[in-house]
């Protein structure tokens, strides 16, 4: 186990955070749709080739989280993605879920499924070289009726079995419960339903025997829905995020690392900012007397609020490819800037 809780401490450690590119083949092709991209396996394996060799992507990301399909790929001259990661000093994930499927009776809820073989399927990949691996649950919410009991406790309980099956097989779960942008509920409604999703996800972890200190949270930040009128400021989220997991995680998590959702790079980066100029993280270097200290460190896990910018300007062309990874980098040293409190507005000009 202290392998592990080394493998979890590491992976939010140094300013750095993680980089999600564990895109199921779907989604990836959906993306490569929209970017104009042909979807071919050798245009996803090109594009995740741009991604992890990108010059200097590891002063600032601590790990990639990668796809069944890509951490079986090489490089173009053969060398295995593992490789590539683990050489210029990342550290190796894997998306392990198999997607979020209609829960049965509950209309417009899912519940992520992938515990079938499960037990197999880690110790296959901890043989790949993996250190790490991620099941991401999804949240829907409106003002009404969502989310159910029903649903909450499903994926709650699935996040435990799946955490118990990986520090069984030797890497670090990362807990992943997204409570959904889409709709028009307030900021004070998702701060509800996020302290709901925390409660019972802490509970289940404790009832399946997962070890605290060996698992990484990736929760969503506190937001109004996308189509809410009122958008708070970057201020406004950071302190409701900051205290909805003041309330629900036990302090011997040994980090936090915030998926993007949907938001864009800049706000993913200014609300994550704004938790860093209020609050600071444990015996952090930046440790102020005028600042909260919080029992973890908040780091990223963010897909899309990093490489967005990269995909469309790379738009499957190796021409392309020397302005795509400045870009990519470009959001990696701001969000690594943010978990500082220096990142700005002056960054993106
Ligand atoms: O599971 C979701 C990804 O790991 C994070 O993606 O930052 O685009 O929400 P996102």
């Amino acid at each position: 186990m202290k392998t592990l809780i080394d493998t979890a401490q590491a992976m939010v450690a140094g300013g750095k955070g993680l980089l999600a590119m564990d895109e199921s083949v779907d989604t990836c092709n959906k993306r490569f749709a929209r970017a104009g991209i042909p979807q071919t396996v050798e245009m996803r394996r090109a594009y995740r080739e741009l991604l992890l060799s990108t010059p200097g992507l590891a002063n600032c990301i601590s790990g990639v989280i990668l796809y069944d399909e890509t951490i079986r790929q090489t490089r173009a001259d053969g060398m295995p993605f593992v490789k590539v990661a683990l050489d210029t000093g990342m550290l190796v994930g894997i998306k392990v879920d198999s997607g979020a499927k209609y829960l049965a009776a509950h209309p417009g809820e899912k519940v992520t499924e992938g515990l079938d073989r499960l037990r197999e399927r880690l110790q296959a990949y901890a043989q790949m070289g993996a250190h790490f691996a991620k099941w991401r649950a999804v949240i829907a919410v409106n003002d009404v009726n969502l989310p159910s009991p029903a649903c909450i406790e499903a994926n709650a309980h699935a996040l435990a079995r799946y955490a118990a099956l990986c520090q069984e097989a030797g890497l670090v779960p990362i807990v992943e419960p997204e409570v959904l942008m889409d709709g028009k509920h307030s900021q004070e409604r998702c701060q509800q339903v996020t302290e709901a999703v925390l409660h019972s996800v802490f509970e289940q972890l404790y009832r399946q025997g997962v070890v605290l200190e060996a698992m990484i949270l990736k929760p969503n930040m506190v937001l109004a829905g996308l189509a809410c009128a009122i958008q708070n400021t970057a201020a406004e989220v950071a302190e409701a995020t900051v205290q909805s997991l003041l309330r629900a995680v036990p302090a011997a998590v040994p980090g936090i690392a915030f998926l993007s959702g949907g938001q864009s790079g800049e706000q993913a980066s200014s609300r994550l900012n704004a938790m860093h100029t209020r609050y600071d993280p444990p015996a952090g270097p930046h440790a102020s007397p005028s600042k909260c200290a919080l029992p973890w460190p908040l780091s990223f896990s963010f897909g899309r609020a990093i490489q967005h910018p990269a995909l469309e300007i790379w738009a499957g062309k190796e021409a392309n490819k020397p302005a795509a990874q400045r870009a990519l980098l470009h959001r990696a040293r701001c969000n690594r800037a943010a978990l500082q409190g220096d990142y700005n507005a002056e960054m993106e000009t």
